[in-house]
């Protein structure tokens, strides 16, 4: 059966990426619950090994619930390329270097699709919700667009300015952050965990 989680609870949102937790919050913040993030809480990060978004979700989810006693959220998100048959994809992060160097990533995938015409591209985000019992529900999004280049905007993060949503001219990286917020494969993931199991 699918846990809801009662209006008022605590929940850490497990991630150390601003740019994601500023997303996250701004999902969460109309339920009524509190929220404390894993960087607040002195959580440490855990591997993530898992083969898939999903899975890498629920490991980050578990380790912040088990460790801070509590419910808790975490995103595992990417940038998929079809020309690249969908990378940097799990290795989204991994691809900007310990530096997180995302106009060097960003060059790197361009380099890659090479004279490819195919730019279809996508991100997609699987939400974890975790107890530190051992339950999980786990929501995946996905927002469909094309790869730009050369990159456009210094709003959002990652790879935000080489992405542009399907039906927009603007990319993620030239829109607001109220306009981005409400397209993204986070908040397409978000509308089902909260129809699922918020109040
Ligand atoms: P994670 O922390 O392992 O889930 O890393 C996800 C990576 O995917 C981030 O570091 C970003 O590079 C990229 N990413 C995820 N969501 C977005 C987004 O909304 N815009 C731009 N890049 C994103």
């Amino acid at each position: 059966m699918v846990r809801r989680l009662a209006s008022g609870t605590t929940l850490v949102l497990a991630s150390h990426n601003r740019g994601k937790l500023a997303e996250i919050e701004a999902l969460v913040q109309p339920f009524g619950i509190t929220v404390i993030s894993a960087g607040a809480l002195g959580l440490a990060e855990p591997e993530e090994d898992a083969p898939d978004f999903a899975g890498n979700a629920r490991l980050k989810a578990f380790a912040a619930a088990r460790a801070g006693g509590l419910p808790a959220l975490a995103d595992d998100s990417g940038f998929c390329v079809a020309a690249l048959a969908g990378a940097p994809g799990i290795h989204s992060a991994r691809w900007a270097g310990r530096e997180r160097d995302f106009p060097d990533a960003m060059a790197r995938v361009e380099r890659e699709i090479g004279g490819n015409p195919d730019r279809r591209a996508w991100f997609i985000s699987a939400l974890a919700l975790a107890w530190p019992d051992g339950h999980a529900e786990t929501f995946v999004g996905r927002v469909d667009g094309t790869a730009v280049w050369p990159p456009r905007g210094t709003n959002g993060f990652g790879y935000d300015p080489m992405f542009q949503p399907l039906g927009y001219a603007l990319t993620f990286g030239e829109m607001t952050p109220e306009q981005k917020r409400p397209l993204t494969h986070r908040a397409r993931a978000f509308a089902l965990l909260a129809a699922a199991c918020l109040d």
